[in-house]
């Protein structure tokens, strides 16, 4: 085998960073994401951006530091912003770069990637719930506001973490909501009344901002971050796959961390892809 076709599934802000990470460190692979949605129609795009270490009860605190913690040094390291709409444009841009191909598609099922693709990488995020039957992932709904107030410099957040005010680099998100196991991606106007009243107790100047939008997005919630590898097999034939999903409410946070892991598990697989009596074994 010359070159590995790796095919990455989702273009949020794991998808797109798995890719880019993949197409910087593998050598002699090409990488083609593939995804229904793209920027501005992911979750990723409705994140204020913060980095701010969410736990998953069950993933060990220890990997949970580490991801946070490249993910950090990464983003200080290219010294950018951290605003998640602007981090998705990068990330296409630097996929780019990197001869990384982008497809329109949805896919229903992994084996629709046979034989075209070598190694299938899943970070389709909540869409692994239908595409993986992964039955521990849900939706935990939260609908934020996007608003022009380029007067607000400083983030503002109150103890819960629940009402806050994010200026980003294009626009200021007040948010916000979380409703577990809700599906609903349509805005509902009484709860934006209500961020909205929310935010301006916490800062009242909101009361001038302007071009006022909202927006949903679905965390996609799981007890673990699922990053794990696993052989699919069926009839005679093998799919490597590499799952890295259920980031639920800390996506962008530590997104390079994860990508960085999802990586090392793509080179684990070519590893064993290149080296022929193992794969007879599997
Ligand atoms: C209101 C709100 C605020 C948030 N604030 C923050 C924050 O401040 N900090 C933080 O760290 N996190 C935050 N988050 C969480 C963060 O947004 C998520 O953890 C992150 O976006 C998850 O990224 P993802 O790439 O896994 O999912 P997504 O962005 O949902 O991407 C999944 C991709 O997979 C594609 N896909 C799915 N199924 C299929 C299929 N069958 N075929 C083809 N493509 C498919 C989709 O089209 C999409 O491109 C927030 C979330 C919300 C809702
Ligand atoms: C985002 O979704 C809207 C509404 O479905 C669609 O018109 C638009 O083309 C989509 N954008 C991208 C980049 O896919
Ligand atoms: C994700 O992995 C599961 C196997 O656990 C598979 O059934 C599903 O089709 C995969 N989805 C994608 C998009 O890779």
């Amino acid at each position: 085998m010359d070159t590995v076709r790796i095919a990455v599934i989702g273009a949020g802000v794991i998808g797109l960073s798995t890719a880019v990470c993949i197409s910087q460190l593998v050598p002699r692979c090409s990488v083609t994401v593939i995804s229904d949605q793209f920027t501005p129609n992911t979750t990723s795009n409705v994140a204020a951006g913060m980095l701010i270490p969410h736990t998953y009860p069950d993933t060990p605190v220890p990997t949970q530091k580490q991801w946070f913690t490249e993910t950090f040094r990464h983003l200080s390291a290219i010294a950018e912003s951290a605003e998640a709409a602007d981090a998705g444009v990068h990330l296409v841009s630097g996929l780019k770069e990197c001869g990384g191909l982008l497809l329109t598609r949805r896919i229903e099922d992994l084996w629709e990637l046979q034989p075209s693709f070598d190694i299938v990488v899943n970070c389709s995020g909540l869409g692994s719930r239908q595409l993986v039957g992964d039955s521990m992932i849900s939706p935990v709904r939260g609908q934020v506001l996007q608003a022009q107030a380029p007067w607000v410099k400083h983030f503002i957040r109150d103890g819960s973490g629940l009402t806050y005010v994010y200026p980003g680099t294009s626009y200021v998100t007040l948010g916000g909501t979380r409703h577990k196991g809700d599906w609903n991606l349509s805005p509902d106007a009484e709860l934006s009344r209500e961020i909205f009243s929310r935010c301006c107790a916490l800062e009242p100047s909101l009361r001038r901002a302007s071009n006022i939008k909202e927006e949903v997005g679905l965390r996609p919630s799981r007890p673990e971050v699922r990053l794990q590898k696993e052989m699919l097999a069926r009839g005679g034939q093998r799919l490597p796959v590499v799952h890295n999903y259920g980031h639920g409410s800390g996506g962008v946070s530590v997104h390079w961390g994860s990508a960085l892991e999802a990586t090392r598990l793509v080179m684990e697989w070519i590893h064993t892809l290149r080296t022929p009596a193992t794969v007879s074994k599997l």
